[in-house]
């Protein structure tokens, strides 16, 4: 059936027609086609995915700072150009959108795209808090027969990923007992930038602020270099979640790869004293897991800040690690950084007796270009590794432990209502939005 009869006998199925993508309508479901990509924030993180996005179609470049369009529109000529994500996405050709603005716009565009069934990659953290990382994931449980989504956590792409989960999952170190993950960057800050003077003309700052409470302009807040300007604003409440949601996001995800988990039911937490405007650096959060199929229940710890779970063996220096997990099973211990392992025995007992390494046959297959696992499943079976349901519930886990930190006590947690047991607790799951920001739109 060629395009023009489709269309003429799809008009009696009516709004049926609507709810398709286009991706689906016009053929594009095989992996030579191209995608009409939206990248939404494209400097710093962006330019990082200006590779992959120039094997597809770039339509359109969204960024709240015009100092940025003649760049990328050098890459990606031809683009339409918006300051507003809003209008962006209400470009009609559009199959899929990159998000790579900072954390705080994350969920609304986001959920945004997937309500007008866009394929969505969306950089870590995917959301700001539990209800947001809850919402996000349901929307894509309700349409993953439809659209693909992938969370920026390119990381897992690493060999080293599949390794740690092969070795805990085949036994290595024997019975799991307990996970730990762990990052030492540090960043104090005291409190929200002061007042300083306008934005410059060609920075839409109220854009930028998008659903945040407003704060006064300070160009702090954009003196970083490209990719590592997230550190001058993520560890402001309304921005971010500090290390949670940068480092965090990459460090728990090699933890959470090979532990088969889902909603935590018991969470406690203690860090920094508490300060209204901005996350703290040191942060130690525990979070109870109920046995799965092939595990017992375990406690999943997550460090940082200078906080660290204690050393298996006292010359080795986890701190030196910088990022890493551990897992510690009933015979032996395995330490992992993002690229590298090692297995420590308990005992003399541990004699890999009962471990068989995989063998080619059954070794998990490479991942390939994490950014490219995305275009592909777009085209083809809509599949990714760190899709919203994985990384929501992840993220969900460890914005619980904000939670219980702000809460200031252990929080039992209920995965299916998605509230804890304390109302004090509760009123720290969700934030409120600035007027003319709604997440559903
Ligand atoms: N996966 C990784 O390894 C990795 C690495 C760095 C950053 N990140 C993530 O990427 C995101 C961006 O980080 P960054 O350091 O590039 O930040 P940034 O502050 O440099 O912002 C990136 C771009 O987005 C634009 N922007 C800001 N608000 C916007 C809005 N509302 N709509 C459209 N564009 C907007 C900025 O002008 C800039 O061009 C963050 O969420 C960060 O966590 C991920």
């Amino acid at each position: 059936m060629n395009r023009r009869l489709f269309l003429k006998s799809s008009t009696a199925s009516g709004a049926g027609l609507l709810l398709l993508p286009r991706s689906m309508l016009f053929g594009q479901n095989t992996p030579s086609k191209k995608l009409n990509v939206a990248l939404i924030g494209v400097w710093g993180r962006g330019l990082a995915h200006y590779d992959g996005l120039s094997r597809e179609n770039v339509v359109a470049l969204c960024d709240v700072n015009e100092l940025r369009f003649p760049d990328a529109l050098k890459k990606f000529p031809g683009a339409k150009t918006y300051v507003d994500w809003r209008k962006c996405l209400e470009q009609k050709d559009l199959d899929a959108v990159v998000v790579c603005s900072p954390d705080h716009t994350h969920a609304h565009i986001a959920m945004w795209a997937m309500n007008r069934n866009l394929h969505v990659y969306c950089e870590k953290p995917i959301g700001l808090g539990v209800e947001e990382c809850r919402l996000l994931r349901a929307a894509y449980l309700a349409k993953k027969n439809k659209i693909a989504t992938q969370a920026g956590t390119q990381r897992h792409a690493n060999p080293n990923f599949a390794r740690v989960r092969e070795l805990v999952r085949d036994g290595a170190i024997g019975e799991l007992r307990g996970v730990f993950a762990w990052g030492n960057r540090k960043l104090p800050r005291p409190s929200y930038l002061p007042a300083e003077g306008t934005p410059p003309a060609t920075l839409h700052y109220d854009l930028w602020l998008g659903p945040s409470p407003a704060h006064p302009y300070n160009s702090g807040y954009f003196s970083g270099g490209p990719g590592a300007n997230c550190l001058q604003w993520n560890m402001y409440w309304d921005f971010g979640t500090g290390q949670v949601g940068d480092m965090g996001a990459h460090t728990m995800d090699l933890a959470w790869n090979a532990i088969d988990a889902t909603h935590p039911t018991a969470i406690e937490a203690k860090g920094d004293a508490f300060n209204p405007d901005v996350t703290p650096v040191e942060l130690t959060a525990h979070f109870d897991h109920p046995a799965n199929d092939w595990r017992p229940a375990i406690r999943v710890s997550w460090y940082q800040g200078g906080a660290l779970p204690t050393s298996p063996k006292r010359w080795i220096d986890l701190n030196g690690i910088g990022h890493g997990a551990m897992f510690k099973g009933s015979k032996g211990v395995l330490v992992a950084d993002f690229t590298t392992r090692m297995i420590i025995p308990t005992d003399d007992k541990l004699d890999l007796a009962g471990y068989q390494p995989r063998t080619e046959s059954t070794v998990t297959p490479p991942l390939g270009n994490f950014q490219e696992e995305f275009f592909r499943a777009c085209k083809t079976n809509l599949k990714t590794s760190c899709n919203f349901d994985y990384n929501g519930l992840m993220t969900e886990q460890m914005a619980l432990g904000l939670v219980a930190y702000r809460a200031g006590k252990k929080i039992a947690y209920d995965g299916k209502t998605g509230l804890t047991d304390s109302p004090e607790a509760n009123v720290f799951l969700s934030r409120k939005y600035r007027d003319g920001w709604p997440l559903n739109g």
